[in-house]
């Protein structure tokens, strides 16, 4: 092997790109915040939150984000653990804006699912998780607030278990719980991790380390009952407890599980240290001119995001870049498999909150951000080398429809700018009436919270006021089969036919009722809830 070989292989073997997925509320802010503070990337955990109770990490940087206290946009951040080098992708934290996590875990190679212990699996851990599981990323869990009188760890196992439906087996095993929280106990090394609190958690807990017998304080400290307690659990963890193995975790079908509390860094230090081992590298993926490994020979990327006007100084457009093979270098050639184009990738950004810096080597593994004047779209490919596509990132359907109506119609130009940029991005789904006339769009979207971001955008980035009128739809399907009469569906009262920006006949539904109907009476059609992007759009 080469030196260059030799030195890309062992760059990406370094490599872990990973998202956490949870429930709003189940401590990802404080979980993440807590791991750059163990990746020395920030030096005071809650220096990048903007005052008390702000949900602003050093992700957000949108208005309406800082006003709704909600993270909407998806950046990575990238820090160091031992010489091990992670790339963490921010995902949105409400559920509205789920489409954009979607895109996101097709960049990442493992998730990490956070559970408030309090709560257990709530609904958006569910989704996400479905998620996950569809795409085969390995899960490797996290348990927080142990801090607080939560549910039994066994119930919370068993919980993960019924409901998603993956077997579970614990790394580490609580010591303690609620204020009596001392640490974990790790399974795999016998060891037990007391900790300390911690300025109220801002700076890392100081951690002693012992084995069960050889700390004597340990039953003092938990009181007998718990301490009995405690040894009852690891027994029957040892003999009726899932075994781990790597292979099936890798294929998705056991987690791995750890305890801790962010708020306090309780666990977060040796669930980081396991973490990194457990998560894989770079994996190799699947390409329509077959797998490409991560250490092949040429560059491939493909962009799961694509972002306008993140800065108001810059007003430009960003195109997010998963690298999945080779190595990168600012101001190589590669090829946009869509077009067949040679672009120079120049313009290389590592994007963190209003900072930016430039690129000028990256691997596979990592994220790139690319200034683009309007050609990348979600999904697309960039590749040295004959060209091909990765797996395309699908497109949902929505749930909401609304009617645009544009207030001052001399703004007509600026208004379809902004609302095909915006629609680039995937912020919302633009649909037509199938003549096309000059009539205003569709959106659809899958959050309402959407459409108050993309009223929001276009006033602020655009100058152009916009309202909505609700059209009473709840679903919609992308139909494919013969046979198909879109006149069928349109001279119903409780349907319309429209068509997506590519042309492709787009059914909309009132109620369940309806939707069932049509599939039952129509056997011969596909009704799709979600579709890969056309390669070949039909224009606007
Ligand atoms: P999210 O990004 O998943 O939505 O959750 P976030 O980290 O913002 O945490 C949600 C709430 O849970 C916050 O409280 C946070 O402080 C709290 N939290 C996070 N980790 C722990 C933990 O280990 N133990 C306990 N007890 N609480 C935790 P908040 O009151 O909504 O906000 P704040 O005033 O603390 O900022």
């Amino acid at each position: 092997m080469n030196d260059e070989k030799q030195r890309l292989s062992a760059e990406v073997a370094r490599r872990r790109t990973f998202a956490i997925i949870s429930h709003p509320d189940a401590g990802k802010t404080t979980l993440t915040e807590k791991l750059l503070l163990y990746g020395g990337a920030i030096h005071l955990a809650g220096a990048v939150r903007q005052g008390h109770g702000g949900r602003a990490t050093t992700s957000d940087w949108m208005a309406v984000e800082r006003e709704r206290g909600i993270s909407i946009s998806t950046s990575v951040m990238q820090f160091q653990y031992g010489d091990r080098h992670l790339n963490l992708l921010d995902t949105p934290g409400h559920n509205d804006f789920s489409e954009d996590t979607y895109r996101t875990l097709a960049a990442a190679d493992a998730a990490v699912m956070l559970i408030d212990s309090v709560k257990g699996v709530e609904p958006q851990t569910i989704k996400l998780f479905e998620v996950c599981r569809l795409r085969g990323i390995p899960i490797v869990t996290f348990v927080n607030k142990l801090d607080r009188q939560g549910r039994p760890p066994l119930d919370l196992l068993d919980e993960i278990e019924s409901v998603l439906g993956i077997p579970c087996s614990p790394v580490h095993w609580p010591i303690g719980a609620g204020s009596g929280f001392l640490g974990v106990y790790d399974r795999w090394s016998r060891q037990i991790f007391r900790f300390e609190r911690a300025e109220a958690g801002a700076r890392r807990a100081p951690m002693t380390v012992a084995s069960l017998e050889g700390d004597p304080t340990l039953v003092a400290a938990l009181g007998s009952h718990a301490h009995a307690q405690l040894v009852e659990d690891l027994e029957l963890l040892e003999v009726a407890g899932n075994p781990f193995d790597r292979e099936r975790f890798l294929a998705g079908g056991v987690t791995p599980v750890f305890f801790g509390s962010a708020m306090n860094n309780f666990g977060v230090e040796p669930f980081l240290e396991r973490f990194v081992e457990l998560a894989p590298s770079p994996r190799p993926r699947a390409g329509t001119a077959g797998v490409v490994a991560p250490d092949g020979d040429g560059f491939s990327a493909f962009v799961f995001k694509i972002q306008a006007n993140m800065d108001p100084q810059h007003r430009d457009r960003i195109a997010f870049l998963r690298i999945c093979s080779g190595r990168f270098v600012r101001g190589m050639e590669a090829r946009h498999a869509r077009t067949g184009k040679l672009l120079t990738l120049n313009k290389s950004l590592q994007v963190l909150a209003q900072e930016r810096t430039q690129v000028e080597e990256a691997f596979a593994g990592d994220v790139i951000g690319l200034w683009d004047p309007g050609i990348l779209r979600l999904g697309d490919t960039l590749c040295t080398g004959p060209a091909f596509d990765f797996e395309g990132i699908p497109r949902f359907s929505p749930e909401h429809f609304v009617r645009v109506r544009l207030a001052d119609p001399l703004k007509r130009k600026q208004y379809r700018k902004g609302m095909e940029q915006l629609a680039d991005e995937g912020a919302v789904q633009l649909f037509y009436d199938r003549k096309r006339s000059e009539v205003d769009p569709i959106l659809g979207v899958v959050g309402v919270l959407q459409l108050e971001v993309f009223q929001h955008r276009l006033r602020a980035e655009y100058g152009v006021d916009v309202s909505f009128d609700r059209l009473p739809y709840q679903h919609a399907r992308w139909v494919e089969g013969e046979g198909f009469s879109p006149a069928t569906f349109a001279r119903s009262a409780s349907t319309a036919c429209i068509e997506d920006i590519e042309g492709r006949p787009v059914v909309l539904f009132e109620t369940d009722w309806v939707l069932h109907r049509a599939t039952t009476e129509n056997p011969g059609l596909r009704f799709l809830s979600a579709v890969q992007p056309g390669r070949s759009p039909r224009g606007r």
